[in-house]
């Protein structure tokens, strides 16, 4: 079946009791067991049917072994990182979602998992570390958020494969519908699936898939020892959002891309970061490893604006942390997804005070433009 095919279906075709279209919510933390050893589910915790559902679906849409969902993008992180011990070293990119900063940064390196930070397409530096020694994750965010930087999956892993560090991908930008990391040698995915997936801002989630039964089998036992696993209820939005992320992400990319287009006549606007903007850096690697440019953009404002006042001013789109929903959000990644990361290294990677990052939504794209448009008239100092 092709993709769009299985977003509609999944991995469990309905349920198997009822016949039900839809994979019920089995909202139960326990299960009748019929005797000693003799059980289809022990707790839910470990095992739910609606969860796992969901985990065969997301494993078959990235092409991986097997997935896990958790009770959010966060908790799938900490997953993949509770797998590394003291001494080991993990390498992050630049610039990435400013949560993810946080962990490695405040909550990792206490428990002496230290990390180094390497631009997404320096190839040399990033070999330089591995070749230190200790590293055994190689965190990759392709599109970067909020810079749009775009990393060679393929590249990256192959490199960090001679040295035996695994390549894991946060891939929520782009989705499975746009990008499959495992088809380019990554080992695991990672998605934060309150953004495209779930797609309707509604529900906080996560998602891990792995490329082997090995790894799996570590996350799974992590899984289930740490605890931070995803709801029935919450499970259920994501299969629905599932059925519809292919239209989803079309209408995204689409409206996205003439977003871009109007941006680069604004004379508001001083510089536009988007995946498929052809003069862009790694332009041609996202051509080669994705189906798409998805629906982000970030820009950054010209001083004879008040960037403050234009966001103000929207009255379509809307200011929010967040994004991958149905409706257009900005955001101003200084002061709210990145103000986790120091400004030292926030300035060094370019992540400006009068940055904007755009999520495209899937309303008419004349009003998204309009909207633009009257916010920055009514924005001029
Ligand atoms: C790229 C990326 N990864 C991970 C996360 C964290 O996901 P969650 O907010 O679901 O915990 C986010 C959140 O914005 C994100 O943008």
């Amino acid at each position: 079946m092709k993709l769009n095919s299985l977003l509609v279906h999944g991995a469990v075709d309905g349920d198997e009791f009822t016949g039900s279209v839809n994979i019920p919510i089995y909202q139960t933390s326990t299960y009748k067991q019929w005797g000693l050893g003799d059980y289809k589910y022990e707790y839910s915790r470990t095992g739910n049917p609606t969860r796992e559902a969901l985990e065969k679906t997301i494993a078959l849409l990235e092409g991986g072994y097997g997935g896990l969902a958790f009770a959010s993008g966060m908790a799938a992180i900490t997953t993949v990182l509770l797998s590394l011990r003291a001494g080991d070293r993990v390498i992050i990119p630049d610039n990435l979602y400013g949560g993810t900063f946080r962990v490695v940064d405040k909550v990792f390196k206490n428990l002496d998992i230290e990390y180094s930070i390497v631009s997404p397409s320096d190839m040399e530096g990033l070999e330089k570390e591995l070749q230190a020694g200790g590293v055994k994750l190689v965190l990759v965010e392709t599109p970067t958020n909020p810079l749009m930087d775009i990393t060679d999956i393929q590249a990256v892993s192959d490199i960090a494969h001679r040295y035996d560090a695994l390549v894991a991908v946060d891939n929520t930008f782009m989705s499975p519908y746009l990008q499959r990391p495992l088809e380019h040698g990554a080992d695991i995915v990672i998605h934060s699936a309150t953004k495209y997936i779930g797609g309707h801002s509604n529900t906080v989630a996560g998602l891990v898939v792995t490329k082997t039964k090995e790894l799996y089998d570590k996350y799974q036992f992590l899984q289930n020892a740490a605890g931070g696993v995803l709801g029935p209820f919450d499970s259920f939005m994501l299969l629905t959002g599932l059925k519809t992320l292919g239209v989803r992400m079309d209408r995204h990319e689409e409206n996205a891309a003439k977003i871009f287009d109007y941006l680069k006549t604004e004379s508001a606007v001083t510089k536009i970061y988007y995946a498929g903007d052809p003069d862009k850096k790694g332009y041609e690697v996202q051509k080669k490893q994705a189906d798409g440019f998805g629906g982000m953009l970030s820009f950054v404002v010209d001083e004879a604006y008040d960037h403050k006042k234009f966001v103000k001013a929207l009255k379509v789109i809307t200011l929010g942390e967040s994004l991958g929903g149905v409706e257009s959000l900005i955001c101003h990644p200084v002061s709210m997804t990145h103000a986790a990361i120091d400004k030292e290294i926030r300035d060094k990677a370019g992540i400006v005070e009068r940055m904007l990052r755009l999520s495209v939504g899937i309303e008419a794209v004349e009003d998204l433009i309009d909207d633009l448009k009257q916010a920055f008239g009514a924005s001029r100092n």
